[in-house]
């Protein structure tokens, strides 16, 4: 478990450096591209989960895990939207990169939740930790009103799925 985790952040830090490479000095295009990948998990565990249901696989958290799930997916969007107001999804290339980084993620996720699905739970607790810290960085030179509530929420998804960590244990 605490070799996987180490794994977790491992992959995670080489992907964000070469995204913060690739798009600095771009702030709401790599935010954008951030949030268009980081919803892809909520909705890899839902996918999971409707397939659990439907071959007997249904757990006592079932009902308490699909509704949180969708609610982060869904405040996800409105990251989204709001990035796209901003300019963030502008640009051919910029939506190229995220629209098949995307599926490589949804996929992955999806596999790894079925197979270890703590495991799948820790690395989007890193990803919104990223996030939050990522937009803590960007606040302390810019001013922007909606990315301090998108930053507290990256937080609040960490705290959900970690409390979604201990839940099935
Ligand atoms: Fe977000
Ligand atoms: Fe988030």
């Amino acid at each position: 478990m605490k070799m996987m985790n180490t794994f977790n952040t491992f992959i995670l830090d080489i992907t964000v450096s070469i995204i913060d490479f690739l798009y600095r000095g771009r702030d709401y295009q790599r935010f954008w591209v951030l949030e268009e990948i980081a919803r892809a998990p909520y909705f890899a565990f839902l996918s999971v989960l409707h397939l659990r249901e439907s071959m007997g696989l249904r757990g006592p958290e079932h009902i308490y895990l699909m509704e949180e799930h969708f609610a982060q997916t869904l405040n996800e969007t409105e990251h989204l939207e709001y990035m796209e107001s901003r300019g963030g999804n502008a640009y051919w290339i910029d939506r190229f990169v995220a629209r098949h980084l995307v599926l490589i993620y949804y996929w992955s996720n999806v596999v790894y939740y079925w197979l270890a699905p703590r495991l799948a739970y820790h690395l989007s607790y890193e990803v919104e930790l990223h996030a939050a810290e990522t937009y803590n960085k960007f606040l302390c030179d810019h001013e922007d009103k909606r990315i301090e509530e998108i930053m507290q929420d990256e937080i609040t998804h960490a705290e959900e799925l970690h409390k979604a960590i201990e839940l099935i244990k």
